[in-house]
């Protein structure tokens, strides 16, 4: 048994996938809950900045350096050349590196357009109707990317590759061959939290 996914990574992909969800019902209008929005939103922003610096000076298997495939890893991977990985798998990399990256144009699109910036007066109303419009079409598009992000897990659940479970355990059973990665102390993360709260209250003040 090795540790595949340290405490601030799981902790997290979990708060995320909540936060998401809320920002999804709270980001129609007819809800009526336009300040719930925010709040989340702003908590997913902090979430994905300490994500993002996680991935610079994390754990290893939180590193995007140590995660990011090569083409031929891809090759491996997809011709079943090599079926373990510690860590996410190369197709699994792809998808949250473009979840991640998705989920921060979100973000700060959507402080772009909120009430703490005056989104108008710095690049004029057509951007500021550009950002509003991307935020629509990228809120509709990362619901769905979501979905098959977790079609997709269920399905590897299913075939005996308990990803769930070691999302909320951090350990997976690997062959001998394979090295327990690096993990770094929960202290650091912790750190680095407080500092992406700090740098998101200044923004928005
Ligand atoms: C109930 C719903 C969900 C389940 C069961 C689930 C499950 C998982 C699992 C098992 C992994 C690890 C994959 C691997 O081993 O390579 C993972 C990773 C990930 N998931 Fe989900 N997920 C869910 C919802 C979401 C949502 C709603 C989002 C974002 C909109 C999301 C974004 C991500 C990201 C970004 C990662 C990479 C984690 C990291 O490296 O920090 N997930 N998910």
């Amino acid at each position: 048994m090795l540790k595949i996914w340290d405490l601030p990574i799981r902790v997290y992909h979990w708060l995320q996938a909540i936060l998401f969800i809320g920002l999804v019902v709270t980001g129609y209008e007819f809800i009526g809950a336009e300040q719930a929005h925010l709040v989340l939103g702003l908590a997913l922003f902090i979430a994905l900045l300490w994500r993002i610096i996680w991935g610079i000076v994390g754990s290893d298997t939180a590193r995007f350096v140590n995660f990011l495939p090569s083409f031929q890893q891809l090759i491996r991977y997809v011709t079943k050349q090599q079926d373990h990985y510690v860590g996410h798998n190369p197709l699994g990399a792809l998808m949250v590196v473009l979840l991640i990256f998705l989920l921060l144009l979100q973000a700060v699109s959507g402080v772009y357009i909120s009430e703490f910036i005056d989104g108008k007066g710095i690049l004029g109303r057509n951007v500021f109707r550009a950002f509003e419009t991307f935020h629509t079409l990228n809120a509709i598009f990362l619901t769905g990317l979501s979905v098959i992000h977790i079609l997709v897990i269920f399905v590897y659940q299913l075939q005996g590759n308990p990803l769930i479970n070691v999302m909320f355990t951090g350990h997976k059973m690997m062959p001998s061959n394979f090295y327990q990665p690096k993990m770094m102390n929960n202290t650091n993360a912790l750190l680095v939290l407080a500092v992406c709260i700090v740098l998101v209250i200044l923004l928005i003040s």
